[in-house]
């Protein structure tokens, strides 16, 4: 089952009054969207963005939810296509959904075996085993270094680079074991699983997220009305030192005030239904 993160945090902060309009940038599977329309009515719409067809597709026809499906990182496009107008509140809602993990079978999760693609976006050419299989190993170094933050990155890429002239890497088993080799034998047996970092870094790398990342904040800032909302919603530092940073700016320039001096995190109680939510780091700034 889907269980929002955050999700009392971000309709207290995002605060939808009757007839408000906001965007819900990572619609995925509506949680979100669905607690925001439950307090913007009669009139208020909710524009949602995903950048993978298959969550659009799977949405029921929800009234007042404009479904869209393309990439954050065109938001001004898509608010002037839809002709979605004074924005009270903007939504990201940062990586990838429960159903990417557990139903996509597109090699999210190291704990199943599935090929490896790793795309939110199945148009997208690149997938996680042409990252493998056809990258430099200094290439693959560093984006486990830049995106998975990963101290055995050399390790991990030479044993990469020794494996596929054996043969081709194309499931998530096989990378595993190739975990398994390059990352000393004390480090597998950690608090955080010793594949997270490498599939972080893949996946970041595959969707390119912090680039489009970058490039959608500041125009969520032109789309907002005066004292908009944007919320963010991040998982791992890389996403979470991108906002903390550009609030930081733009609240010098005087374009947003910032809300949350630190981050929002869920509480006990969250983290027990939905452990998942453990990572979650909520920021949240107003537009001046
Ligand atoms: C954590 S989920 C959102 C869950 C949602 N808030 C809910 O309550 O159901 C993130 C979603 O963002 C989408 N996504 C990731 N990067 C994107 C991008 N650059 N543009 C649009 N959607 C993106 C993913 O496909 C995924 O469905």
């Amino acid at each position: 089952m889907h269980i929002p993160v955050l999700q009392k945090e971000v309709v207290e902060y995002l605060g939808p009054k009757p007839n408000e309009n906001f965007i819900d940038c990572t619609v995925g599977e509506a949680g979100h969207s669905l607690a925001i329309l439950e307090h913007n009515g009669p009139k208020g719409k909710v524009l949602g963005i995903d950048r993978d067809k298959n969550q659009i597709l799977k949405l029921k026809k929800i009234e007042r939810l404009i479904l869209v499906n393309d990439n954050f990182s065109n938001l001004k496009e898509i608010v002037k296509k839809e002709k979605f107008n004074s924005v009270s509140g903007i939504l990201f809602d940062l990586g990838m959904a429960s159903s990417h993990l557990e139903e996509s079978g597109r090699g999210f999760s190291f704990l199943k075996k599935e090929p490896l693609d790793m795309r939110y976006d199945l148009e997208n050419p690149l997938t996680a085993e042409k990252i493998l299989n056809y990258w430099s190993e200094l290439d693959i170094e560093k984006i486990l270094e830049e995106f998975g933050e990963e101290k055995f990155s050399s390790q991990i890429a030479r044993e990469i680079i020794k494996q596929r002239k054996v043969r081709p890497i194309s499931n998530t088993v096989q990378l595993i074991d190739i975990l398994k080799t390059a990352i000393p034998y004390k480090y597998q047996h950690q608090r955080i699983h010793f594949a997270t970092r490498t599939f972080q870094a893949l996946r970041i790398a595959v969707n390119e997220e912090l680039n489009y990342l970058k490039q959608a904040l500041p125009q969520a800032i032109e789309v907002l009305n005066k004292e908009g909302k944007l919320a963010i919603i991040s998982f791992h530092s890389l996403e979470d030192r991108i906002v903390k940073n550009f609030f930081k700016e733009k609240s010098l320039t005087g374009e947003l005030k910032i809300l949350t001096k630190k981050p929002i995190g869920p509480g006990e109680q969250e983290i027990k239904i939905n452990p998942r939510s453990r990572s979650g780091k909520l920021r949240v700034a107003t537009k001046q």
